[in-house]
């Protein structure tokens, strides 16, 4: 199902959707997930985001440089030395890896990016995440894929400057968007047996 309001269908199929399409994002797509976004909650409700919404090729080109060069100098390789990850087979977690290349590649080829931003010091982005999540799932219910990406902060300063971000703002994210070329399916985790604890630490969860 490419569009759906259901919302647990939602939450167990919004993957990374890391190869796209270049057609563009109609805007009323785009105000459906910026809606989304700032329905999130925030620390005192205080809302001190701001989403930054790049199209021009250009400025995706000069920042995408900067994703490009933490993918292939730093965390590519780091993933390639380590183990998959848990509840996937070695084989789906190559099919990762090969996605977030492509992803590292052809980033700046995203129709649209997302860049949230707060201000003040950087800090956890506990008052952001939820807005980026929350824009993650309105993109999957519109059927646009997209990524939550944040290697490109291992050059964040050359890579906030090329997007333009002034000083006083931080970026914590960018959401590459567009339509996908493959599909949704289920996301693959550990099961709960494994990562819920009942009562006491170590003592598995049962639901029976
Ligand atoms: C904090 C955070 C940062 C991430 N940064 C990147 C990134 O820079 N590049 C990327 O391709 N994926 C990135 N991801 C996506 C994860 O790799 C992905 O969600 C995970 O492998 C699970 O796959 P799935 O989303 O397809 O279920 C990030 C996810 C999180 C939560």
């Amino acid at each position: 199902m490419d569009q759906t309001n259901d919302l647990f269908e939602i939450i167990r199929s919004t993957r990374s959707m890391r190869r796209l399409k270049a057609d563009p994002v109609p805007n009323a797509l785009l105000n459906q997930v910026l809606e989304a976004g700032t329905c999130a909650a925030s620390g005192g409700n205080q809302q001190n985001w701001k989403f930054l919404v790049i199209r021009d090729p250009a400025i995706k080109a000069a920042a995408g440089a900067f994703y490009y060069k933490g993918w292939h100098e730093v965390v590519g390789p780091r993933y390639r030395a380590g183990g998959s990850a848990p509840g996937t087979s070695q084989e789906s977690f190559e099919r990762m890896l090969a996605a977030a290349e492509h992803l590292a590649d052809h980033i700046h080829e995203a129709p649209v990016w997302i860049v949230p931003c707060l201000s003040g010091p950087r800090g956890s982005g506990a008052s952001i995440y939820p807005a980026v999540q929350n824009m993650l799932l309105a993109c999957r219910a519109l059927g646009l894929g997209a990524t939550l990406t944040t290697l490109y902060l291992i050059h964040g300063a050359e890579a906030e400057a090329a997007m333009g971000i002034p000083e006083g703002y931080h970026s914590y994210a960018i959401l590459p968007i567009g339509f996908p070329r493959g599909k949704f399916g289920p996301v693959r985790r550990a099961p709960l047996a494994e990562v819920v604890y009942d009562d006491s630490w170590g003592k598995a969860w049962s639901a029976e």
